[in-house]
């Protein structure tokens, strides 16, 4: 048996949309983004929100949109494009650990490192576990620092109620590992109107539509970028989000399996850990194991066709190029990246498939 770490549900349906917008001409920027996107609003109670051609480039504008430079609080344990997308914005990261159950930010280390330089705040809910969204909203509405989501992991989870990329301005990825695809492509939510015209322009070579004095006028008023999501693929992400419950539905079905299984004593796991009033959308199932047996069940996993992996490891922080951002200790990061396994998790993953991951980490830890 051979198990891959994702694997995309693309139905028949899909497929056929993508013929039919491709055969309808219309290749670019379509009628099946206002589709996706009003959709998108409609299912997790959003104002406004953008389709583009990846949740990095959510990540740059909204950065962009902040209209200032200056420090930007975000965790090391995440993808690179949560820290590019500062730094290309010319603004600086400042690392935070984080909280070793949730394995995301929190509002203690958030606290330590607020100075009067903080503009913003990009939290990552990690592996579709939001971050205390709660508390740190509170907290930032009193000291007047932005929210962005970095929702790459998160789409359909709750808390309390409210989804994730409603607390600030959220920005999600459809890249195929994603719990919904459009091969690449990404959507920045927002709740203020200004940022939604600010992005809407600069996605689109900064061009006012409103402004034309001639019907042939594009009138550019901003330096901006190519970073629109063309209509088939927006076509796809339209039929993909009509079946997200049923997606996220089969990850916490498969993620139970996975839970009961591996919670037994002898097995020195942590699996996820759900705060109360939380709801995960298990984008990965990570679990962490002792330092010492991790890189070796890694190679076992491979050796038995099971494409098992480690986000994040390593973590930013330890990149060449981000080091220099590396001021305050992150013990939790450090100590994370080295337990963290990442275990294959899709919707269509068979229950048998899942047993005979859970068969291989057994015969495992009994011979270790
Ligand atoms: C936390 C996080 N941020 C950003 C991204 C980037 O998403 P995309 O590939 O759509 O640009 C990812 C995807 O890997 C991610 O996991």
């Amino acid at each position: 048996m051979k198990i891959p770490l994702c694997k995309p549900s693309i139905n028949k349906k899909e497929i056929k949309l993508v013929q039919k917008s491709l055969k309808s001409s219309w290749l670019t920027h379509g009628p099946y983004n206002i589709k996706f996107e009003e959709l998108f609003n409609k299912k997790f109670n959003i104002k406004y929100s953008i389709a583009m051609n990846s949740c990095t480039s959510a990540l740059e504008c909204a950065v962009k949109s902040l209209g200032v430079k200056g420090e930007i609080i975000i965790p090391s344990f995440t993808w690179v494009s949560t820290a590019n997308a500062v730094l290309n914005c010319g603004s600086k990261p400042v690392f935070v650990d984080i909280d070793y159950k949730t394995r995301n930010i929190n509002l203690e280390n958030i606290k330590k490192s607020v100075t009067n330089k903080t503009i913003a705040i990009i939290v990552v809910h990690f592996a579709g576990l939001p971050c205390e969204m709660d508390k740190i909203s509170q907290f930032c509405k009193k000291k007047n620092i932005k929210i962005i989501e970095d929702s790459a992991e998160t789409l359909g989870a709750k808390i309390y109620g409210k989804s994730t990329g409603s607390f600030g301005i959220g920005c999600f990825s459809f890249f195929p590992t994603k719990n919904i695809t459009t091969t690449e492509g990404g959507m920045l939510t927002t709740e203020n109107k200004k940022v939604y015209d600010y992005v809407k322009k600069l996605i689109a070579h900064g061009i006012d539509k409103n402004i034309k004095k001639k019907f042939w006028h594009r009138v550019a008023v901003l330096p901006g970028h190519n970073f629109r999501m063309p209509n088939h693929l927006a076509a796809i992400g339209y039929s993909q989000l009509k079946r997200i419950e049923k997606f996220n539905r089969a990850r916490n079905k498969i993620a139970s399996l996975y839970n009961s299984e591996l919670s037994k004593p002898f097995y020195k796991i942590n699996i996820p850990y759900i705060p109360e009033g939380f709801t995960h959308s298990y984008q990965m199932y990570t679990i962490t194991v002792e330092a010492k047996i991790r890189d070796k069940l890694l190679y076992f996993l491979k050796k038995n066709n099971i494409e098992a992996s480690a986000h994040f490891d390593p973590p930013l922080h330890s990149q060449k190029y981000l080091k220099k951002y590396y001021k305050k200790k992150l013990p939790v990061t450090e100590k994370l990246s080295k337990e963290i396994i990442t275990l294959p998790i899709f919707p269509d993953m068979t229950k048998k498939e899942v047993l005979y991951v859970i068969k291989t980490i057994n015969r495992f830890i009994k011979s270790n």
